[in-house]
């Protein structure tokens, strides 16, 4: 295996994208700006058929609802054809083939690959084999690149609503921060953006890997004691999973507590009134699951499915990018649907009032 990814070169036409650090400030708001003009056909406004012909192959040997499905979702909505194979059972590396003879096979029927795995490493591996792009859609406690641009792309939209920016802001990042790769994709992705400040809190065991804290811009990041004290004057808050099944030692996963991680009652007494709330999902709804709590949901911060709804248009936008489709390219390939006139922003009764729905 190969853990460095060789083909990290910038994020561009026929590129991998494996990492958040082959992007700069310009390529990931060039790729905002592209989502942005991609909201009709997310939203149903418009049909598209671009990508007629072209084939996705979404290998996911890990458990994903939002990642596969929405990536499946944008390569559908562009016109393109998609296989999917989930889990190692229905996949002949249960018959010990490996990652390289993988890559090499499915590349002949593909156009872009998107894998998920759970080993650190393993898509730049598929990547080195790969007769077509790949994209890292999670390798074990490695990246999520993907999570985090649409993170920063929801951190952008959510501040711009409240007349603020992330430059300068400040951001509360709660949970597992060991083993929670989307921690670790989103804070490489915001070194990008100057002057924002991490307050960190996890249990001992978890806490945010050593490598972090030897970067020379490790003066962003302040572990706080407490939940409460990680929340003082932070903008956002990014509360995450405890990913029980990367930890390994029993008694790592019995030293975290049957608690709860964050609830309506610490925002409400601990946070500024419009905190903005995040997690990559999915959140632990079990009792005592250490999780980010339901009662949050009629918060007016709550930005979690605003999240999951961006991730369709940013995961549209980086198939393009890849392909080499700019905007007016996309555009000229859309007609209106006959079967829909775009998808309401609210279904009567759902959550409180249609806030999750606005404006995506
Ligand atoms: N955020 C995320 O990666 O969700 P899934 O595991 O459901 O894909």
């Amino acid at each position: 295996m190969n853990p460095t990814p060789s083909a990290a070169r910038p994020f561009g036409p026929q590129a991998d994208l494996l990492s958040t650090t082959q992007f700069d400030r310009s390529s990931v708001l060039a790729l905002f700006e592209l989502a942005d003009g991609l909201r009709p056909l997310g939203r149903s406004e418009l049909t598209c058929d671009v990508l007629q012909g072209a084939v996705l192959s979404s290998l996911f040997f890990e458990p994903s609802t939002r990642t596969r499905l929405s990536f499946e979702s944008a390569w559908a909505r562009l016109g393109g054809t998609v296989l999917t194979t989930t889990g190692f059972t229905f996949s002949s590396m249960a018959k010990g083939e490996s990652i390289h003879d993988t890559a090499r096979v499915i590349s002949g029927y593909s156009d872009v690959i998107v894998m998920r795995h759970p080993d650190k490493g393993s898509v730049a591996e598929l990547a080195d084999a790969s007769l077509v792009p790949v994209v890292n859609g999670g390798d074990g406690a490695g990246e999520h690149p993907t999570q985090a641009l649409l993170d920063v792309y929801t951190l952008t939209r959510e501040l711009g609503a409240r007349g603020r920016t992330v430059e300068g802001s400040t951001v509360a990042i709660i949970g597992d921060l060991r083993y929670g790769r989307t921690v670790h994709s989103l804070i490489d992705l915001l070194r990008l953006w100057k002057g924002v400040r991490f307050r960190l809190y996890s249990p001992s065991s978890l806490e945010l890997p050593r490598e972090f804290f030897d970067r020379d811009d490790a003066h962003r990041l302040l572990v706080c004691e407490s939940v409460q004290d990680a929340l003082k004057g932070a903008d956002a808050v990014y509360a995450t999973r405890v990913q029980r099944e990367r930890i390994t030692d029993e008694k790592v996963a019995q030293s975290i507590e049957a608690a709860v991680l964050l609830d309506k009652r610490m925002v409400q007494e601990w946070a500024s009134d419009d905190l903005i709330i995040m997690h990559p999902l999915p959140r632990d709804s079990r009792p005592g699951s250490f999780d980010l709590m339901p009662d949050v949901d009629d918060l007016p911060g709550l930005a979690i499915f605003h999240q999951t709804d961006n991730g369709l248009m940013v995961r549209m936008a980086i198939f393009c990018t890849i392909l080499g489709l700019d905007l007016p390219t996309v555009l000229a390939h859309t007609r209106k649907p006959v079967w829909n006139s775009g998808k309401p922003l609210a279904r009567p009764g759902l959550h409180s009032a249609g806030r999750q729905a606005q404006d995506w």
